[in-house]
């Protein structure tokens, strides 16, 4: 009895010794069914050809001895396509481990998949705050940091998109402030083609901004309504009368686009959600982020929970689309021993960078060239931590809106100016990643 996780590497393994056909009849496809069963899909011209149906029928004897009950009954295991190469670009897709022009077509019952890598946006930079864990500060360092852009008088465009849970806007907004919508209002309109009912109302100015401005799109408006209900449409895929379809992290993307052109920001700062989660797949992945912020506490489960993640770019050939806009950020460092305490976070995080991300140099070698890799103390390495200070001042808050406020304008930069630096860092390059 095979289990999921030697389906893929089996499948390489008989792949690799039956090259020469495979290169043949090269491109195909290993089909991953929802229920995570395997069938190949070759070219319609391999119907007509005995030796091709020869060698189909071995691969997938031996597929069906080796990955039952993963893989289909050898009668049932081939389909032929007319448009294989049609089919391929038309779903989320990554290449066979090993094997040339063999692509995996992974069929999720969620759309967040991960590996759909959307290429950085060349326009407007948008920074996405994300962690593995949820509760380590990372709406309030995203408030905070959207205090401090526009404190010099940068246009900050915020987004709550903790769908599940959101909160970020009430840290900026005070309750009369609120706008009458919000993102979910905005994705369930467009399902029926009425977003331009509620566009318009969608988005406030945070008065914490003196200089510059700050433009907060919440989760749900002043008065919720039937969140719950609406949140239940929100992913929706939308088919449009030509038959089209969109995702909704499409139709999501579309939204910032529509924003941005409304309220014009210098810079998008997003809240995803925690967690290998498919809302924060779509923020992470889909929204051509230029930098995306790891937030993380030192512990075991941060770890391991970035390791899965990371690992999984590899698995699915996408790492270099996305290893160059990660940083992490150190967040809530400690005041007593904060300086052991950073030591530590920055070496398990070189740790899982250098195994999972980071390209392999040999004992002795220079990293030269197209290597990416980076020493442990290399402070300009994504993993080394964008120190967040914990701080009395910031803990167990009932209002961000009202500390910042109150908190000496001093004292919020020393707490979160690497987060602010960074960002601003961005805005003033080109666009690309900053450890391009
Ligand atoms: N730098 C800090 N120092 C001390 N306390 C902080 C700091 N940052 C945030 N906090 C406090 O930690 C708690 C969690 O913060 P926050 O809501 O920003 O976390 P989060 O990562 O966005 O959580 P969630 O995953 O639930 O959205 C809050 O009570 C907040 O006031
Ligand atoms: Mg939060």
């Amino acid at each position: 009895m095979s289990t999921f996780d030697r389906v893929l590497p089996e499948i390489s393994i008989i792949f690799r010794k039956h090259a020469e056909n495979v290169k043949r009849m090269a491109p195909m496809i290993v089909n991953r069914d929802l229920n995570g069963r395997v069938r190949l899909i070759v070219a319609e011209t391999w119907q007509e050809d005995a030796a091709a149906l020869t060698a189909l029928d071995a691969i997938t004897r031996e597929m069906h001895d080796r990955l039952d009950p993963h893989a289909f009954a050898p009668d049932r295991a081939v389909l032929f396509e007319e448009k294989i190469d049609a089919m391929i670009a038309g779903a989320p897709h990554f290449p066979l481990d090993g094997v040339k022009d063999v692509s995996v077509i992974d069929r999720l019952a969620t759309e967040g998949n991960w590996s759909s890598i959307v290429p950085e946006t060349k326009g407007i930079p948008r920074t996405v705050f994300f962690s593995i864990k949820g509760g380590v500060g990372r709406s309030t360092a995203l408030a905070a940091s959207a205090w401090a852009l526009a404190e010099r008088g940068k246009r900050v465009l915020v987004l709550d998109l903790d769908l599940e849970s959101p909160g970020l806007s009430s840290s900026l907004l005070p309750d009369e402030r609120r706008p009458t919508f919000g993102i979910v209002d905005w994705l369930v309109e467009d399902l029926v083609e009425n977003g331009d009912a509620v566009f318009d109302e969608m988005a406030a100015t945070s008065t914490l901004s003196h200089d510059g401005e700050i433009y907060v799109v919440p989760a749900h408006g002043a008065d919720p309504g039937e969140y719950v209900a609406k949140l239940g449409r929100a992913w929706m895929p939308k088919v449009a009368n030509d038959g089209r379809r969109e995702s909704w992290s499409q139709r999501l993307q579309r939204l910032l686009d529509a924003l941005q052109a409304r309220w014009t920001p210098d810079v998008v700062l997003i809240d995803s959600r925690a967690g290998i989660d498919e809302v924060a797949s779509a923020c992470v992945t889909d929204l051509g982020a230029n930098l995306i912020l790891l937030c993380a506490i030192d512990g075991d489960q941060t770890w391991s929970g970035y390791r899965i993640l990371f690992r999984h770019w590899r698995t699915t050939g996408v790492v270099r689309d996305i290893r160059e806009r990660l940083q992490l950020v150190g967040a809530m460092i400690p005041d007593v021993d904060g300086a052991a305490y950073f030591d530590g976070l920055r070496e398990r995080s070189w740790n899982v960078f250098a195994e999972e991300l980071y390209d392999e140099v040999a004992a002795g070698e220079l990293a030269v060239g197209t290597t990416w890799s980076f020493d442990e103390s290399d402070e300009g390495a994504p993993h080394y931590p964008w120190p967040i200070r914990w701080h009395r001042g910031f803990a167990a808050l009932r209002s961000l809106h009202d500390r910042i406020e109150s908190v000496d304008a001093r004292e919020v930069e020393a707490i979160f100016g690497p987060v602010v630096e960074g960002v601003l860092d961005l805005m003033c390059g080109d666009g690309e990643a900053n450890h391009a």
